[in-house]
């Protein structure tokens, strides 16, 4: 590993089989995180991005590929091939926050009791009285009130509902948090207020966020670097700004040309993206995207495009990234501040 690095993801796959035909959900996807970074992981839906992060927490078995991390106390393993007891140390410390806190908290627990359930699972001998302060703690800290901590979770707003399932996340103290379209089901305003305390909380508590969501505006927010994925291949990765001022892939150039601007005197020319997903169970060939890029050529149709780094951290899957010239997100269209 990297020193510099506190997660190294290595030609990650995943297949599942099902009824005899077998979906590539994630093929050979690759990139590193360093600590403290939140790293932005966007796409249309179906492109892998639930699956890759939750073979990355080993919530699912990865088909190939490695995950190197590196512990709160320095050890550097593969967490995708340590064993059980093992795992289970390793994976206090990463932990996912999912999107629909409907379905992922229990209706017949306890706020209190949800939020305290991690630390019964991993601290049997620890008392009652303190897991019940840890957790009240923990629900200050993100913002929900413990007076309310005995009611259900059908009591509560669905942004405090996320807020219970990070503070679920939060209280066995990990290093990297997963959020799976965290903040998705959200109204735009509790979106970002939801936003701000997740940004507050990777301060205060040294946190690495993997942060998936199809939304590109949301990402670009709070993201240092964002992957884009498309039929489970990291298609680009990049830092945000350059990312999105200077994409190198013509998917990223189309789903950027889709992101809503904020001023409306300007104009954006939206990319239309031609023709359908296509289906991971039956990939096409050469570049996977060929069907629906409007710069293919003869090449794109046979040939793999691999994934480089073009320009310093700048990674991109395309034959043609040297040559074209792509519109990125309508950063410089703003208008120009006056002084007055
Ligand atoms: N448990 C599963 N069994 C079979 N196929 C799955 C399973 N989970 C996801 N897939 C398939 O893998 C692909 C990627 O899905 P997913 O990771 O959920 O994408 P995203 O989160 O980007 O929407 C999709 O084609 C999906 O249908
Ligand atoms: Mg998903």
């Amino acid at each position: 590993m990297n020193s510099e690095n506190i997660l190294e993801v290595k030609h990650l796959h995943k297949r599942f089989a099902s009824k005899g035909v077998v979906v590539k959900a994630v093929t050979d996807v690759s990139f590193d995180v360093k600590p403290g970074e939140t790293i932005g992981i966007v796409g249309e839906s179906g492109c892998g991005k639930t699956t890759l992060g939750r073979c990355i927490v080993r919530a699912y078995d990865a088909s190939e590929g490695e995950v190197f991390y590196r512990t709160r106390d320095g050890e550097e393993l593969d967490f995708l091939k340590v064993d059980r007891k093992k795992m289970k140390s390793i994976r206090k410390e990463i932990q996912m926050v999912f999107q629909d806190p409907y379905s992922s908290l229990d209706p017949r627990m306890t706020v209190l009791d949800i939020i305290k359930e991690p630390l019964k699972a991993n601290y049997p001998k620890m008392s009652k009285a303190e897991m019940d302060q840890r957790a009240k703690d923990m629900a200050t800290k993100v913002g929900l009130n413990p007076t309310y901590l005995m009611r259900y979770p059908h009591a509560f707003s669905g942004g405090q509902r996320q807020r219970i399932g990070i503070a679920r996340a939060l209280i066995l103290n990990p290093q990297i948090i997963v959020c799976d379209e965290a903040v998705s089901a959200l109204d735009v305003s509790i979106q970002a207020q939801v936003i701000n305390l997740l940004h507050d909380l990777q301060k205060e508590m040294k946190l690495t966020y993997l942060f998936i969501s199809h939304d590109l505006s949301v990402v670009e927010h709070i993201s240092d670097k964002v992957g884009v994925m498309y039929l489970g291949k990291m298609a680009e990765f990049a830092e945000t700004e350059e990312l999105y001022a200077h994409p190198l892939h013509p998917y990223t150039e189309a789903l950027l040309s889709a992101v809503p601007v904020a001023d409306p005197t300007v104009q954006i020319e939206r990319i239309p993206l031609q023709g359908e997903i296509p289906n991971p169970a039956n990939p096409p060939s050469g570049c996977y995207f060929h069907g629906r890029c409007r710069y293919c050529t003869e090449k794109c149709k046979t040939e793999t495009p691999e994934f480089v780094e073009l320009k310093p951290n700048h990674f991109v899957a395309c034959h043609r990234a040297k040559e074209l010239s792509l519109r990125g997100f309508a950063y410089d269209t703003k208008p120009e501040a006056k002084d007055e």
